[in-house]
């Protein structure tokens, strides 16, 4: 069996995500953002958060603006997140039913965008299973709209990225003291690339990569991080695990994989798996989890548990990033 899946991303394309007075422009992938800018997105999204108990920060800087949500693949927590966010700030929101879809009927995605844009959808929430739907959008698109990538096939989910990046920072503002484990099917996960961009940039103390062999990034991919194809050894000092999903809808047939309760038992997060750690570390999983896969109950719902906490944040960072994104647009468009 192969050590890794050889299923690297593009580079990223030249169309610049970033507007001449440095804001986002659109948020595509994290791969080339500068430290300055994950770090200002960081402290916007903190304003959006209110204290637990509280009502929820409101705004309304986009007043009169329409968000279309585009999922081409399926999503409940992202979408909600969006869709939260935008109403949040005053917006408009547009969920778009994949399964009543033009796109189902054979309609191009570039024909679906040019509909909505005549009905003046301003920005596009993009989720696809193909790479590079995403930037095609954004290439596209009229100078005052703009596009923020909710999840593209294996490559990107820059937004998921960022959230995490705010939860961890939150529970550990010294992040350069930080080893965090990502375990589980890396080869095919969008969650661990954008993850590795944000606390690769934003230097983090050091990032083990632990996934069993067939699901290990490609050797070439992200070369500041340390590959363990045991548990043990990833996760012994570690002060936070990321547990993650396997990815069966992005997996062939033909990839031989360990049974469930095989991988649970070697990869699992497991409250017996935590002995092996020195520290008590902190507990992270972008959802949706299999309980009994890839974590277990006493390590999910546990007082380390940050996962809450990165729903709750996924809100904030994509108020800061809306906001962000129809600003510069507007700007572009001369408004
Ligand atoms: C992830 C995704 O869609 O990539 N979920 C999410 O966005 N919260 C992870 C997954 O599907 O396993």
């Amino acid at each position: 069996m192969a050590e890794a899946a050889n299923l690297a991303p593009p580079a990223a394309s030249g169309h610049s995500q970033v507007d001449a007075t440095g804001r986002l422009r659109h948020l595509i992938t994290l791969q080339g953002l500068s430290r300055e800018t994950i770090t200002r997105i960081l402290d916007a999204a903190e304003q959006f958060l209110a204290p637990p108990e509280h009502l929820a920060v409101r705004s309304n800087v986009m007043a009169g603006r329409t968000v279309a949500n585009l999922f081409f693949e399926p999503s409940t927590r992202t979408r909600a997140s969006f869709e939260l966010a935008a109403a949040r700030l005053g917006a408009d929101v547009l969920n778009l039913d994949v399964k009543t879809s033009s796109r189902k009927k054979g309609e191009s995605i570039l024909d679906t965008i040019y509909t909505l844009e005549a009905m003046q959808c301003d920005v596009f929430v993009v989720r696809d299973a193909a790479v590079g739907v995403p930037q095609m959008i954004a290439d596209a698109v009229r100078p005052g709209v703009a596009v923020l990538n909710a999840g593209e096939a294996h490559v990107n989910h820059p937004t998921q990225g960022l959230l995490d990046a705010l939860t961890l920072r939150l529970a550990r503002p010294d992040l350069e003291n930080v080893t965090l484990a990502i375990v589980g099917d890396l080869a095919h996960s969008r969650v661990a690339r954008s993850a590795y961009e944000a606390f690769n940039t934003l230097g983090i103390g050091a990032i083990h990569l632990v996934a069993p062999d067939g699901m290990m990034l490609d050797e070439h991919e992200y070369p500041n991080a340390q590959r363990f194809n045991e548990l043990a050894p990833g996760i012994e000092q570690a002060d936070a695990i990321m547990a993650l999903r396997i990815q069966h809808e992005r997996i062939d047939g033909n990839e031989s994989l360990l049974s469930s309760a095989d991988y649970h038992e070697q990869f699992g997060i497991t409250e017996r798996n935590l002995k092996l750690c020195r520290k008590s570390p902190l507990i992270m999983h972008p959802g949706p989890m299999n309980r009994g896969v890839e974590i277990d109950t006493f390590c999910a719902d546990g007082p380390r548990s940050l996962i809450t906490e990165q729903v709750r944040n996924g809100v904030a960072i994509r108020m800061a990033l809306l906001a962000e994104v129809d600003s510069s647009a507007r700007q572009n468009h001369g408004e």
